[in-house]
């Protein structure tokens, strides 16, 4: 079980892109908001509400990976004190998840500069609820039941991005414009994210007991009521920043929308937690392959 662990690790140095590394430009070009208006709208023509589009979407989703980091580092700080022993013993655990929470944190940088370069303003939401999601997190409760209940929700939005990766990888399959580049950056380190995920559900949920699986879900149905607030306040945060109405004809939109809440019933609706992939059924790989050409939303493109 450890050696699973140690193994989505190994390449962790390999399979990454540190955001200096990426090719940014002095500013974005026409063809990149022509591509940006393709990719939300289906055409191009609506280069303004796509650079608004995707400037919400990826600041509202560092807010998430900041999240993601703040609160791995408690639950690392906290596996301290539980008992040295199981997937606790050794580095492996304390690794794995420290890469996580750094990349995260990398993820959040990355976006925000893509985002500011793209709009050429200083974008940033203040009202961020970053306490109170992280509040959550403070108590006294397993950090076992902390670590589940934050790969669940994490893995929400981690499963939407990776469609999203698809789409643009399908419209531009030599990567010729940044947001591709940016956003295969940012999956190298997402399908180890997803492996950890994947193994949280495997390993670390089916060892909870009743009351802290139960517990466990509280506090992933909070963060997700949360995270549902923040992307209501984003949006409206963003529709009045540009003065722009991003959301008519927006087809990603409400794709989006409609997988994150089709991947939360998905996931987390049953009694036991599943892997995207495995609970999906042919209507959702006929949404995902309209979407994004795929019919899997992780594991290898075809
Ligand atoms: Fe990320
Ligand atoms: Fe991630």
């Amino acid at each position: 079980m450890i050696s699973e662990l140690q193994d989505i690790a190994t390449r962790a140095h390999i399979d990454t892109i540190h955001p200096n590394a990426l090719p940014w430009p002095e500013a974005f070009d026409d063809a990149e908001r022509d591509f940006l208006s393709r990719l939300a709208f289906g055409e191009p023509g609506h280069e303004e509400k796509a650079v608004v589009y995707i400037t919400k979407e990826l600041a509202q989703l560092a807010e998430i990976e900041k999240h993601v980091t703040g609160v791995l580092s408690i639950v690392l700080s906290e596996l301290q004190r539980e008992p040295a022993t199981g997937l606790n013993a050794g580095h492996t655990l304390h690794h794995a998840l420290s890469c996580f929470a750094a990349e995260e944190l990398h993820h959040a940088n990355m976006f925000y500069l893509y985002v500011r370069l793209l709009s050429g303003r200083d974008f940033k939401y203040p009202e961020n609820l970053y306490a109170q999601r992280v509040g959550l997190y403070q108590s006294d409760e397993s950090p076992w039941v902390k670590l589940a209940a934050l790969c669940c929700s994490a893995y929400i939005g981690e499963s939407v991005i990776t469609v999203f990766e698809r789409r643009c990888r399908a419209l531009d399959p030599e990567q010729r414009f940044f947001f591709t580049q940016l956003l295969v950056a940012h999956g190298l380190d997402e399908a180890r994210h997803i492996k950890v995920d994947h193994f949280v559900f495997d390993h670390v949920i089916p060892a909870l007991n009743s009351a802290e699986q139960r517990r466990m879900r509280q506090i992933l149905h909070a963060t997700e009521d949360l995270n549902t607030e923040l992307a209501i306040r984003f949006a409206a945060y963003a529709k009045d920043f540009f003065s722009c109405d991003y959301t008519g004809g927006n087809r990603a939109n409400e794709i989006q929308m409609q997988l994150t809440a089709a991947f939360r019933e998905l996931v987390f609706g049953g009694e036991i937690i599943r892997k995207v992939d495995d609970a999906m059924n042919d209507e959702h790989r006929q949404l995902l392959a309209a979407f994004c050409s795929e019919t899997r939303v992780h594991g290898a493109v075809a």
